[in-house]
């Protein structure tokens, strides 16, 4: 086996929450830190790929040796997939805001006696979906996650048919978990083939593994 055997691949890693503005001074987020996202570029640049890293603000900071791509809203995030596309493969870790504020403002909004502000949404555009579905330029692999919080694997298979990626890797993200922010998380990687149950690791060691399996794939 090669030291390096992704040498000359190029990966698309996104990581990360986006945000959403409701005006120039609030946001909606969720709790992505950005560390699984982050340990998946690491591991696939210690087998030597080209990653772009595609990452919404993060609490953790972004590995050397890739090139990383800042982004805010979903909408940013799906053209700088878009600009860095062609890819080998492209892994979509990032916890993308499904809604935007459709109704946000341009100056920041006042209490002004008249009541509470009301929201209103607007769908935000799939970048997973998006990219399984190119007809041209679609990378070879096309990797999701599922962050779920009840019936992990079924509803993860399910999300893989939707959405037309190849692989899905499951995460249960119930605040029992701990897997939003912490150290560890505990994945099934599913495919055409089924669900793999892997037991609970480190970050690090999902992304040197899931980092393998692509490796292998390719
Ligand atoms: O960042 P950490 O704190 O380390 O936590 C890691 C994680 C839990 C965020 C990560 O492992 C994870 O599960 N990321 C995906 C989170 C998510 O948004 O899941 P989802 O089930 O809502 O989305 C499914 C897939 O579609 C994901 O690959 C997502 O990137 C993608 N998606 C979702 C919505 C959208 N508008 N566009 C997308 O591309």
């Amino acid at each position: 086996v090669a030291a390096k055997p992704m040498q000359g691949r190029h990966v698309i890693v996104t990581s990360g929450p986006t945000r959403e503005p409701i005006d120039p001074v609030r946001y909606i987020s969720n709790h992505s830190s950005g560390a699984q996202g982050a340990a998946i570029a690491a591991a696939l640049r210690d087998l030597g790929a080209r990653v772009s890293f595609i990452t919404g603000p993060a609490q953790v900071s972004p590995p050397e040796g890739v090139e990383v791509i800042a982004v805010q809203t979903a909408e940013e995030m799906r053209a700088a997939v878009e600009a860095a596309l062609p890819a080998d493969a492209a892994v979509m870790a990032a916890a993308v805001a499904d809604w935007k504020v459709a109704n946000a403002a341009d100056r920041k909004m006042k209490k002004n006696g008249s009541g509470m502000p009301v929201l209103e949404f607007a769908e935000n555009p799939d970048i997973l979906a998006w990219v399984s579905g190119l007809a041209q330029d679609r990378p070879a692999l096309v990797i999701g996650f599922a962050a779920e919080t009840h019936d992990v694997v079924a509803n993860a298979t399910a999300k893989r048919a939707r959405k037309g990626c190849d692989w899905i890797v499951a995460n249960d993200v119930s605040p029992e978990s701990g897997t939003f922010g912490g150290a560890e998380n505990t994945v099934t990687l599913i495919s055409a083939d089924g669900a793999e149950d892997w037991p609970r690791m480190g970050k690090d060691a999902v992304a040197r593994r899931l980092a393998a399996r692509i490796a292998e794939a390719l």
